[in-house]
């Protein structure tokens, strides 16, 4: 298949946007912007058109997909018996980057829901994406645009990497600005359940409503399955092994451990943020540094970015640098400790210990 390639920036936009959502309504699958990652899409009403994406992908038969949407009316012919807890958080944080996990409607069909009597539904903020909901005349089902197992894409760029020629085209919209995929709120439970953590945070959905669980299973717990069934796929995970440093001393343990690597002839990336990779040797050959800025919001944006990468610089181990875990950083260190595999150090002063993992190479730990 030819994917056609329409960039945003061309003086054509409407032409392209046109050409896009008669893809949508032909039953083919398009990559689009969205204010959190690019989405692969096709309408969500039409079971052969949904059955694309996940050939696309390679996608596991059993991840449900969730559908997007340009009017919060849809909630009406989509979903059933809606709580009350969602009814605040469609008020309060839509459009945006939260997807709400509700009762579904018999509208949907089972290529979507993957069999669940649930769908996930979510009102994307970035302009590109409304207005390609608004032209296809229906909700757009649609996953993160990467191969299955890849970290998702933020740009166009990324998104040909994983799926040139799988696709009918790529709508160009420039880098999104979250860089991580959206909060999944479970609200069928009476307290509200975070699956997966996104750009909503946790403080902002404690705000409004009061009590807010999370997914157990968000924490590596191995005995505990997770509620969004994309949540137990090794994920957004480079080629090369990675291991996380977290605690106190996470940043000078982590510049001790990088010089170790170096001298025992290792080529070691490093993943963290400006402040450190400036106390980082320079040795371009042994040394592949991937640095994200300075605030956590810097962070969210380039991790998928940094760490496809590390998939073309080839690394033999990468070393991570762990945030805390307030506002946005709930959902960077989720993805951080899934590219790692959850292989986890705790770094104190005094020295480094297993946070959790096995398979730390040569003498990490001490
Ligand atoms: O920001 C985002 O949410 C991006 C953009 C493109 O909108 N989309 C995205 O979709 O991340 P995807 O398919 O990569 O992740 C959706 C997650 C999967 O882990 C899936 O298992 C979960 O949502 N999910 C979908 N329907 C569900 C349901 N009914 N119950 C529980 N989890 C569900
Ligand atoms: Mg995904």
């Amino acid at each position: 298949m030819q994917t056609i390639y329409w960039d945003l920036k061309n003086n054509e936009r409407d032409k392209f946007m046109d050409q896009a959502a008669l893809c949508i309504k032909d039953g083919q699958v398009v990559a689009f912007p969205t204010e959190t990652v690019y989405g692969l899409g096709a309408d969500g009403l039409n079971g052969a058109a949904v059955a694309k994406i996940f050939a696309a992908k390679g996608r596991p038969a059993d991840n449900p997909l969730i559908l997007h949407i340009a009017d919060k009316k849809e909630f009406d012919r989509l979903a059933v018996d809606l709580s009350a807890n969602a009814r605040a958080l469609i008020d309060t944080f839509m459009p945006g980057p939260l997807t709400l996990i509700v009762k579904k409607s018999s509208l949907i069909p089972d290529e979507v829901t993957t069999g669940l009597p649930t769908v996930g539904i979510r009102m994307p903020s970035h302009p590109v994406a409304a207005e390609l909901i608004r032209r296809s005349g229906c909700p757009i089902a649609a996953p993160s645009a990467n191969l299955s197992g890849k970290p998702s894409p933020t740009n166009a760029h990324d998104v040909a990497e994983d799926m040139d020629g799988r696709i009918a085209g790529i709508l160009d919209g420039g880098r999104c600005g979250i860089g991580v995929e959206s909060t999944i709120v479970d609200t069928t439970t009476p307290i509200p359940t975070i699956l997966r953590p996104g750009g909503v945070t946790r403080e902002m959905l404690e705000h409004r409503l009061g009590a807010v669980d999370i997914d157990p299973a968000l924490y590596g717990v191995q005995a505990v399955r997770p509620k969004a069934p994309g949540m137990k796929y090794r994920h957004y995970a480079p080629k090369a092994p990675m291991y996380l440093y977290e605690g106190p001393a996470a940043a000078a343990q982590l510049i001790k451990a990088v010089h170790a690597a170096m001298q025992a002839g290792h080529r070691v990336g490093v993943l963290c943020d400006q402040v450190t990779a400036a106390q980082l040797p320079e040795n371009a050959n042994r040394c592949v540094i991937a640095s994200w800025g300075l605030s956590k919001d810097d962070l969210a944006e380039h991790l998928y970015n940094l760490l496809r990468a590390f998939d073309h610089q080839e690394p033999e181990f990468i070393l991570g640098l762990g945030v805390d875990e307030h506002g946005l950083g709930l959902a960077t260190m989720n993805r951080m400790r899934k590219a790692a595999g959850f292989n986890i150090l705790w770094a104190t002063e005094d020295g480094v210990s297993v946070k959790s993992g096995t398979n730390f190479p040569g003498n990490m730990v001490k």
